[in-house]
């Protein structure tokens, strides 16, 4: 499905907007502050970065808190989520896989990996996963 990835100015500009967006971060827990940014097909862009709680297990990851808000502005239509970590090399956790998922199997997900940008659809990230299309 490469066929759907971002063109590279684009995809970075999104990496970029992530990095921004984790300025925001509430990470006082683990001091590692994630952005991510949502794309929908009609080219609207979504902010989220993680939220952590005293509770640590109620923690939100940025990848999640980003799709929350394009789904409460009325967009179940996501082209690409781009994410940005401190690290080097760090893609988006399993849980934040299944999430993605929900949006189809063809998002769209821009990381850094050892500093080269990574484009990957949901599919080949998270290979025979279970979808929506399971419980019909
Ligand atoms: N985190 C994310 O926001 N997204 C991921 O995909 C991986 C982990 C956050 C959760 C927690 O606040 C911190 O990073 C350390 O795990």
């Amino acid at each position: 499905m490469t066929g759907n990835y971002l063109p590279d100015e684009l995809a970075a500009e999104l990496v970029e907007e992530a990095r921004k967006t984790a300025e925001n971060s509430y990470s006082p827990y683990s001091h590692f502050a994630v952005g991510a940014v949502v794309l929908t097909k009609d080219g609207q862009r979504f902010p989220g970065t993680n939220t952590e709680n005293a509770s640590y297990g109620l923690t939100i990851c940025a990848e999640r808190i980003a799709l929350g808000g394009a789904v409460s502005a009325g967009h179940m239509d996501i082209r690409a989520v781009a994410v940005w970590t401190p690290t080097e090399s760090a893609s988006p956790c399993g849980a934040c896989r299944q999430f993605i998922m929900e949006f189809g199997q063809d998002v769209v997900v821009v990381f850094q990996n050892e500093k080269k940008m990574i484009q990957k659809t949901i599919g080949e990230l998270l290979p025979y996963g279970f979808t929506r299309e399971a419980m019909q």
